[in-house]
């Protein structure tokens, strides 16, 4: 579990200091797939990034992290290795650990199954769709046994039906093994399908938290409880 407590955050542009978070609280669970909902600006990114451990803030206390996890980080772009085929693109990681070959490939190969894109093994990253190479980033990562996972909105780019079918990819991969997961998406349908959780950020700051949903029973995109969200969400932002 992951605890933020007191946390205050602001960013110095042209001589003025802008507080994006004064006195921020936040939670996470173990296993949990916490989805961090708002409008462009509001800090989401920053946040993600003050969780991975790779923004500095000024004040507060984050208890939970590097608790021998290993973390993983999806942006909205691209991030595989042009030179290195699918494969070895997931299995690159483990190289680095100094796994050997014939494991790290195996490894490779089971993740690709389990995730039913084996026929991609071979392609090259300019040969992939910006949704396949999003969801290979992904698989890199687990084949790290990355258990803790920060993505920041990572199907923003791509299309509908695209963006369904990786939706699907995740949470089947979540349903086999130990994994958290902080999502960022300012798609509503996104945040109540993927998400256990939904944390509604405010769009002025300091940011703070306007509501919490919890949508953890929610996945059906037709039922009154989706809809009820998601009119509970967007009224949120009106
Ligand atoms: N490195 C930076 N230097 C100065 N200001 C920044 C920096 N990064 C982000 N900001 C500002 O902080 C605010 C929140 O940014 P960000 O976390 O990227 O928002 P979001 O991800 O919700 O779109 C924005 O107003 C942005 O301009
Ligand atoms: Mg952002």
């Amino acid at each position: 579990m992951i605890k933020i407590s007191r946390l205050s955050k602001n960013f110095i542009n042209n001589g003025r200091s802008v507080q994006i978070f004064q006195d921020f609280n936040l939670e996470i669970a173990e296993n949990e797939l916490l989805v961090i909902f708002g409008p462009s600006g509001c800090g989401k990114s920053t946040l993600l990034n003050i969780i991975g451990g790779t923004e500095q803030y000024a004040e507060g206390v984050i208890k939970g992290l590097n608790n021998n996890k290993s973390t993983g980080y999806i942006s909205q772009r691209n991030s595989l290795l042009p030179w290195l085929n699918v494969l070895d693109n997931i299995a690159f990681g483990l190289k680095l650990k100094g796994v050997n070959k014939v494991i790290r490939q195996k490894k490779a190969l089971e993740l690709l199954k389990e995730m039913g894109l084996v026929n991609y093994s071979d392609f090259y990253p300019h040969q992939l769709s910006g949704g396949l190479a999003q969801i290979i980033s992904f698989a890199r990562s687990l084949a790290c046994k990355s258990e803790f996972m920060l993505m920041d909105e990572p199907f923003s780019s791509l299309d509908f039906l695209v963006r369904n079918q990786l939706q699907d990819i995740i949470l089947n991969i979540r349903k086999k093994r130990s994994l958290s997961i902080v999502f960022i998406t300012h798609n509503p349908d996104e945040a109540i399908y993927l998400g256990d959780r939904i944390i509604a950020l405010s769009p002025n700051k300091p940011t703070g938290i306007l509501k919490e949903f919890s949508t953890i029973n929610i996945n059906d995109k037709e039922s009154d409880d989706f809809y009820k969200v998601r009119r509970e969400l967007l009224a949120c932002y009106i």
